[in-house]
């Protein structure tokens, strides 16, 4: 009997796809890592990302959510019963991001209410780093801050409550209504930037190409990870979602519309900071790049300075910047919890509600380090190995499993262009097989060396100079520990009989 739940519709799963994509890693990530690495140039690399790695996995994670319709881990074990653990491992690296995830859309959500008087002041740094997260040094927790713990709980059970309902009437309705609102809130917000005055001059400083970037490794390590972050790909979501899909859908068009649509906003969210950014220099008169910060700084410091230098509306406009991070976060984050609340689900065969109890409610007591006075330096170093060392690591394996192991590109191939209109060509065979493990393999060995010499040669320094300690158990260990457990995750016994149909199966539904 067909019990796998459904979504309603194709918008709805497009909507829902698009939500996922789209979150804190193009308004938070996108426009300063693009800075940061060459400008203009950083297009090329992230072209090529997109186009050879980013929408060719997406098709694969889509053709294999629909073809095995199981949580990623039921997919990887029906694809072979040796693998569940990638799935797993997956999984976990979503678990890791969902925890501190959740703790950045708290801080936005206190920054939109900030935002009705300006609360921040003129020192917008020292108002984020001792008002309102009091920091503690790293490797410090120094309990508990109101400010950011409140939110915190507000944020869990907004995403607990929606997935709690389904995915029909629970993450297709959220996104809904989210994702439309998104959207009109943030071309409100880039109409107004590119009129202000020194649009041009943030612009330029945006796309101005540093040609030289290219032929750095580091930039390519940052454009790969940034399409794996920001299309929510290696990390068990597009293959959890699409496992709802009905038998007909069209992958190869929906994947399509998903990854240039990110990508689309992505940009617009660059032009809009950037925008932002010439304007404040201007109104310094210094270059833009003496105004330019990333993540945490970008969104929660130059921000709330460049909103109390608007001409007009400045509490307006400050309440709708930090109201989209917020719709784009929850969006993304319900996309993540949803990995590990199926694979629960599908493990131990209980209903999605005890999944969502159990699973959601461990992982919002891990999020509680967080919302510590040390956890923004636990956030800090806990994000960057786990993408790195997490997302990246499991795309590589994961590529090269499917194209070079187990050989299955010309079966999925042939599943995805049974169903789609747009048939896959040669590239998306090439790509899979040559190109995305090549580049992958080559920034992994890269990444793995320059940060394990920064660990044990104090004239390299390890990343943003925190102590060996530190790295060691707040980076390395959160990043082998997804290993370790989604290794163990896949050892322990299924309950029921979810895993025993090897075979293919399909929704029979249509989308209605
Ligand atoms: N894809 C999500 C983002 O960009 C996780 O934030």
């Amino acid at each position: 009997m067909e019990t796998r739940s459904q979504w309603g519709t194709r918008a709805g799963f497009i909507m829902a796809a698009v939500g996922s994509a789209v979150g804190l890693g193009n308004i938070w990530r996108f426009p300063a890592t693009a800075f940061e690495n060459g400008g203009g140039a950083f297009m090329v690399p992230y072209l090529v990302a997109l186009l050879t790695a980013g929408i060719p996995i997406l098709i694969m994670e889509f053709t294999m959510g629909h073809k095995y319709r199981g949580s990623a881990p039921l997919t990887y074990k029906k694809m072979n019963k040796n693998t569940e653990w990638i799935g797993w491992w997956g999984v976990l690296v979503a678990f890791v991001i969902s925890t501190y995830y959740s703790v950045i859309i708290a801080w936005a959500i206190s920054y939109s209410i900030f935002s009705f008087n300006l609360n921040w002041g003129s020192d917008t740094e020292g108002f984020l780093f001792n008002n309102h997260l009091e920091l503690a040094d790293p490797g410090q927790f120094g309990g508990f801050v109101p400010g950011v713990l409140i939110p915190l709980i507000i944020v869990w059970l907004i995403v607990l409550g929606v997935l709690y309902r389904g995915v029909k009437k629970g993450i297709e309705m959220a996104n809904r209504i989210f994702i439309p609102a998104l959207v009109v809130v943030f071309l409100i917000i880039v109409i107004r930037a590119v009129t202000l005055p020194g649009a041009f001059e943030g612009l330029n400083a945006f796309f101005t190409p540093d040609f030289s970037a290219i032929m750095d490794g580091q930039v390519w390590v940052a454009a790969y990870g940034q399409i794996f972050f920001s299309m929510s790909i290696a990390f068990a979501i597009m293959i959890t979602y699409s496992s709802y899909l009905p038998k007909k859908s069209d992958i190869t068009n929906n994947a399509f519309i998903v990854g240039f649509g990110n990508s689309s906003f992505e940009l617009l969210c660059g032009i809009g900071v950037f925008s932002v950014l010439g304007f404040m220099a201007v109104q310094q008169s210094v270059p833009v790049d003496e105004v330019v910060a990333g993540g945490v700084g970008l969104a929660f410091v130059v921000f709330p300075q460049i909103i109390n230098q608007f001409p007009a509306l400045n509490e307006l406009f400050g309440f709708l910047f930090f109201g989209s991070l917020v719709l784009a976060g929850l969006s993304s984050l319900i996309s993540i919890i949803e990995t590990y609340v199926a694979g629960l689900s599908d493990k131990f065969n209980i209903s999605r509600q005890k999944a969502v109890l159990f699973g959601g409610g461990f992982a919002a007591l891990v999020s509680l380090v967080f919302a510590t006075r040390g956890g923004l330096n636990f956030l800090d170093a806990a994000d960057y190995f786990i993408n790195q060392f997490g997302v990246a690591f499991v795309g590589l394996v994961e590529v090269v499993l499917i194209a070079w192991i187990l050989r299955k590109l010309g079966e999925f191939r042939e599943h995805a262009d049974g169903i789609s209109d747009l048939k896959l060509g040669g590239w998306w065979t090439f790509s899979l097989t040559v190109i995305t493990p090549i580049v992958l393999l080559i920034t992994m060995i890269d990444l793995f060396r320059t940060n394990l010499l920064g660990l044990f040669d104090t004239e390299n320094g390890n990343y943003e100079g925190y102590p060996d300690a530190f790295i060691l158990y707040g980076g390395w260990f959160v990043a082998a520990g997804a290993l370790v457990v989604g290794i163990i995750m896949a050892l322990l016994k299924w309950k029921g009989s979810k895993d025993m149909n090897e075979n293919e199966t399909q929704n029979t539904g249509e989308a209605k």
